[in-house]
This record gives C-alpha cells, sequence and structure tokens, in this order.
C-alpha cells in the first residue's frame, strides 16, 4: 500500500509539472514515504530522514518532506527532532504538496480532517507488466495492536469506475497483471457492489490476463469470494489470509473476530472448491500475554494448515493502540526465539510444498530479469510463487509453460517447455 502511495505522490507530482527523478543529487525536493505498522519501519525510515541532513548542509535550498503514516504516528515530534526537516504531510494531505513546494514554505499537516481515496489521481509507475490498484483506504476493524486504523482512518471504498478506469488505463500502457489493494478488500462496499461484486467485474475487463488481491480479513471472507475466484478463470488461485495467531485466547485480546476452529474451517472450504490454492499468512509473535503454551498452540496450526510461505513480526507496541495499554511483557529474547521457530517451520513447509512442484508444468507469466543474473529471468505462478528460468530469451509479459526442475523454500527453478502468447 505504501508502495502504492508513493506512485500517487509521484502522479500527483507530475500533475503539477513536476518531473520525478532518481538522482538526489540533482533533485531540488527529497520526500521519504513512511510507514508506522512497526518499530522496525519507523526507525529505518528516522535513519534515512537523519542521513538526509548532510545534504541539507551542502545545499540548504533542498525542501526535505517526511510522507505517510509515520508523519501522522509522530506528528510534530518529527520536526522538533530533526529541524531540518521542512515538510511533514500524513497519509491524507498529499494533494498538497505542489502547492508547498511551489511556495518553498514549510508545513507541516497530519491532521486533515477529509479522508482521501485519490480516486481521481492517476499513479505515476515504472514501466512493467505487473500493478497495484488501491480499492479502499483506510481500515475498519479494531483490531488491538495496529496503528493503521490511526494513522489512515477509517475505511472508504473507491468507485467502481474509477478503478476499472484506472485498470483499463494501466492496460493501455502495457500492464498485464493488477493487484487489488486494501487493509481488508474482503470489506469493500461501493454502493451495495460489494468484494465479488467488483472482482467479478474487474476479472471481465477486456485484456487483463491476472487478477490478485491483498489483505483478506478471515472475518469476512465469504463463500461468494470464494465461488467468483473459482469461475473466473484470470483470478488467481491465491488468498494472503494473515492469521495472526493459533491461540483462541490471544486472537481474543488481538480483537481479531475469529477462533483458530474458524481460521482452519475458512482455508479447508477454499482449498476443497479452489485446484491449487495458494495460503500465505502472517504472524505476529510476543504479543502480551502470550505464554508457551499460546505460542505452541500457533505452531500446531501453522503445521495443520501448512502456508504456502508465511511473513512473521515481533510484536511490537504502538502508541494509541489499545496493546499498547497492555504492557509489552514478552522478553525480547523470548519473542525471538518463538518468531524464529515458526520461520523455521514455515520455511520446511514452504520446501517441502515447493519441492512438490518438481517435475510437473506449470504456467508463468514472465515478470523481470533476475535480480541476481542478467542471463535468467523470473516469473510467477497464479498461485504467487516465483520461478527462475536459466534462460533470457523471453519478452516481460509472455505467457509460458514451465517444467519446474528444482525448488528452494522461497524459488521454484524451471525450463520452458511452451511460449505462448503476450
Ligand atoms: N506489531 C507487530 N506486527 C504488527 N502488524 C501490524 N501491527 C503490528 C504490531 N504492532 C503486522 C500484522 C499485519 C502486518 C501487515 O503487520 O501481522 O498483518
Ligand atoms: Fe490493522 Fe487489523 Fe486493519 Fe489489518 S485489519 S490494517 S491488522 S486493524
Amino acid at each position: 500500500m505504501n508502495k502504492y502511495d508513493s506512485e500517487l505522490i509521484s502522479g500527483i507530482l507530475r500533475c503539477g509539472n513536476f518531473d520525478i527523478i532518481d538522482d538526489i543529487e540533482k533533485a531540488d525536493a527529497v520526500l521519504i514515504n513512511t510507514c508506522a505498522v512497526r518499530e522496525h519501519a519507523e526507525n529505518r525510515a528516522l535513519s534515512n530522514i537523519r542521513q538526509l541532513k548532510n545534504l541539507k548542509k551542502r545545499r540548504p535550498e533542498v525542501i526535505l518532506g517526511v510522507l505517510g503514516c509515520m508523519s501522522k504516528y509522530l506528528g510534530s515530534k518529527i520536526i522538533k527532532d530533526n529541524p531540518f526537516v521542512d515538510i511533514v504531510l500524513g497519509p491524507d494531505s498529499y494533494r498538497k504538496l505542489p502547492e508547498i513546494l511551489k511556495d518553498k514554505k514549510r508545513c507541516e499537516d497530519i491532521f486533515t480532517r477529509e479522508y482521501e481515496n485519490y480516486s481521481d489521481i492517476f499513479p505515476l509507475k515504472k514501466k512493467g507488466v505487473c500493478a497495484w490498484v488501491a480499492i479502499s483506504r483506510g481500515c475498519n476493524e479494531d483490531c488491538s495492536y495496529c496503528v493503521v486504523p490511526y494513522t489512515r482512518g477509517r475505511e472508504r471504498s473507491r468507485s467502481v469506475k474509477s478503478i476499472t478506469d484506472e485498470i483499463k488505463r494501466l492496460l493501455d500502457e502495457g500492464f498485464k497483471e493488477v493487484t487489488l489493494l486494501g487493509q481488508n478488500v474482503n470489506s469493500y462496499n461501493y454502493q451495495d457492489v460489494d468484494f465479488p461484486g467488483l472482482l467479478e467485474k474487474v476479472s471481465e475487463i477486456e485484456g487483463l490476463k491476472r487478477v490478485r488481491f491483498a489483505t483478506s480479513h478471515p472475518m469476512n471472507l465469504s463463500d461468494g469470494l470464494v465461488d467468483v475466484m473459482k469461475e473466473r478463470k484470470n483470478i488467481c488461485p491465491h488468498l494472503h489470509l494473515p492469521v495472526q495467531s493459533g491461540s483462541n485466547k490471544i486472537l481474543k485480546t488481538m480483537r481479531r473476530n475469529y477462533t483458530k476452529e474458524k481460521y482452519i474451517n475458512l482455508v479447508e472450504k477454499a482449498k476443497s472448491k479452489i485446484k491449487d490454492l495458494t495460503i500465505t499468512t502472517d504472524i505476529i509473535s510476543g504479543f502480551p500475554g502470550e505464554t508457551e503454551n499460546d505460542h505452541r498452540l500457533t505452531v500446531d496450526l501453522v503445521k495443520k494448515v501448512k502456508f504456502d510461505s508465511g511473513f512473521t513480526f515481533k510484536y511490537s507496541p504502538r502508541e494509541k493502540t489499545d496493546a499498547y495499554k497492555y504492557g509489552d511483557d514478552v522478553p525480547e529474547n523470548v519473542k525471538i526465539e518463538r518468531l524464529e521457530e515458526i520461520s523455521e517451520i514455515l520455511r520446511e513447509i514452504s520446501l517441502k510444498k515447493n519441492r512438490e512442484w518438481i517435475g510437473k508444468i506449470t504456467e508463468i507469466m514472465i515478470e523481470g530479469k533476475s535480480r541476481k543474473s542478467d542471463s535468467k529471468v523470473f516469473g510467477r505462478t497464479d498461485g504467487f510463487k516465483k520461478v527462475i528460468l536459466r534462460q533470457n530469451n523471453f519478452s516481460i509479459g509472455t505467457f509460458v509453460n514451465v517444467l519446474t526442475t528444482d525448488a528452494t523454500s522461497h524459488t521454484l527453478f524451471g525450463k520452458v517447455v511452451e511460449s505462448k502468447e503476450t
């Protein structure tokens, strides 16, 4: 979502006749977009900001801006601690940027009352074949650990037309796949069109090869969604379904509104209907009050569900959340031990599941050059598995059938057995 926001900000600047350049030394303004979901993200952003102090000393005319969720979360503290920063804008104030930059004035605008959805702004993207498209902003859930409802405000859904128009324009620019984004896509609702309804409309757009979406909250994952995923060929069989914990006691204090049993049931039902469905997840370890027994329940759940992959996070206390008041009672070393145990189990399961693909043929779309070597390209299966090809004679956006020859916990390796249309 933050990367999409950076594209939105670039789109807003382009409309204001600014050029976006990569070379910081030549820039008239340097803007840092930030996240506040965990302290780690905040520390990284703060260290990036501190590094700009020298630039400002050398070139005092450069305007430095801090944007995004951390601006809202830390507010005036950013300029107080870093007086060389000129602009601090929260996630709903980006439209003001061109004016502020033209006027070259210092500005802090963190508490706008207007919640934005930037529906009329076309994000400025790097060329490619995969694009993100936000379908909603903000979040109406009330997870006790999460700062997003505070930083991004109440959920508001974009109109169906603004979403489909943006996708059609992306297709004109050569994109072939979109990932619909929302903090909780399943609660999308615009004039009685719900998320399955939106997915149906999006999947009908001519020329759109693949549709993905994230994130799904288990609480409102409906039968309707599973049915649409099953029916529509271009909707990818992948659910990113954060479980957060396998302990009902912890899920309750996290205010996730489902139990472990309900989660398992949802996954089993979806898997029984959708062939080769990939399930990925997020897990927090060391939430306040998490005992060794709660942790074991999470381990059991991970083994039972056999996630294709998962992100694991150490609980990070965030002010302005209810969990902040519960204290942070799991010692750091215990949090790390638990996180490492879960990560290791996730890795083992991923490896086992990925190795099951060896000897099988699957379709991938080529997405780009491999990061490690120019002589290789990578693509993804519809289930979001990354596949590396030791060949580079395929252009980006081509669909090919690939025989998987090897696998690690992260990646499949394969060779093309049939090239298809682009
Ligand atoms: N501490 C640790 N992880 C968190 N997440 C959200 N808030 C916190 C927090 N305070 C994780 C959740 C969520 C993902 C995007 O970030 O797992 O699904
Ligand atoms: Fe945060 Fe929960 Fe909303 Fe996700 S669903 S953004 S974890 S409040």
